[in-house]
């Protein structure tokens, strides 16, 4: 295996998509863990019915439908300003702490993002976080009209990059991301972004339990499709070791 690409997922990958609690918190307080949990399910669901309704609307569109979603199911009344602050912190979300040091341990493979995100939050998003100058490109599923995992993504990565889907390592914490795309023939890191410690820390520290324990139940274990991901890492750090194991 020779591998000259690393492709990163987006959100929950390198953006830590539940830095929105501390906004979503302020807002209404005490919700804030729980808004974001239902709020990603949600938007994983919809980004998946509308594939299979063949109804695309772009991941900014799902992403507020979602939120209204939740905020009506929660029952918490709001205006569009709470709205329109807890969605621009989705261009401002925080980067897990791995990230800048390992993509800059990375830099002789060419490194980019594959995500549902559309052009214009993703572009935002990279510009925001100061990623533009470290990334070969970002790339955004909707020139495709369709969602991950359908193989038609994956072969984007391929497309923009000139790089053999067999010489990309792909790594994402969505476990149905993982094993998407090595079942479109993808090499695979599945990084495990809720740890067993995490889900302790998260126990002592909050009464809502509940909400972040379904969240890892159905969103954060291997699916079982007979698939597996190459790799199981714990932190970005690991993929360093991976790639010096593989001829460059
Ligand atoms: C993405 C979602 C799936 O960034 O996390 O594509």
């Amino acid at each position: 295996m020779t591998i000259r690409a690393v492709v990163f997922d987006a959100y929950g990958t390198l953006y830590d998509i539940q830095s929105v609690a501390a906004i979503t918190d302020e807002a209404f307080p005490g919700y804030g863990e729980m808004i974001t949990q239902v709020w990603r399910i949600k938007q994983l669901e919809y980004t998946w019915l509308r594939s299979l309704m063949r109804r695309y609307e772009d991941f900014s569109v799902i992403t507020r439908e979602s939120l209204v979603y939740t905020l009506r199911t929660l029952g918490l009344k709001h205006d569009d300003r709470v709205f329109e602050r807890i969605m621009d912190k989705y261009v401002h979300l925080e980067l897990y702490p791995d990230v800048r040091r390992t993509l800059a341990d990375l830099k002789d493979y060419k490194l980019a993002i594959l995500s549902n995100g559309s052009t214009d939050m993703l572009t935002t998003l990279v510009r925001n976080t100061g990623l533009e100058s470290v990334l070969d490109a970002t790339i955004s599923i909707d020139s495709k009209r369709i969602f991950k995992p359908s193989p038609e993504v994956y072969a984007l990565v391929e497309a923009r990059l000139g790089v053999a889907s067999a010489e990309i390592l792909f790594v994402s914490s969505n476990p149905w991301d993982a094993i998407g795309a090595k079942s479109a023939g993808l090499n695979t890191v599945w990084i495990e972004r809720v740890t067993p410690e995490a889900m302790g820390e998260a126990c002592r520290k909050s009464d809502l339990i509940a909400p972040l324990t379904m969240f890892k139940a159905v969103r954060m274990q291997m699916d079982e499709f007979g698939l597996a991901p190459d790799y199981r890492v714990h932190g970005l750090s690991a993929l360093v070791e991976i790639l010096s194991s593989v001829p460059a």
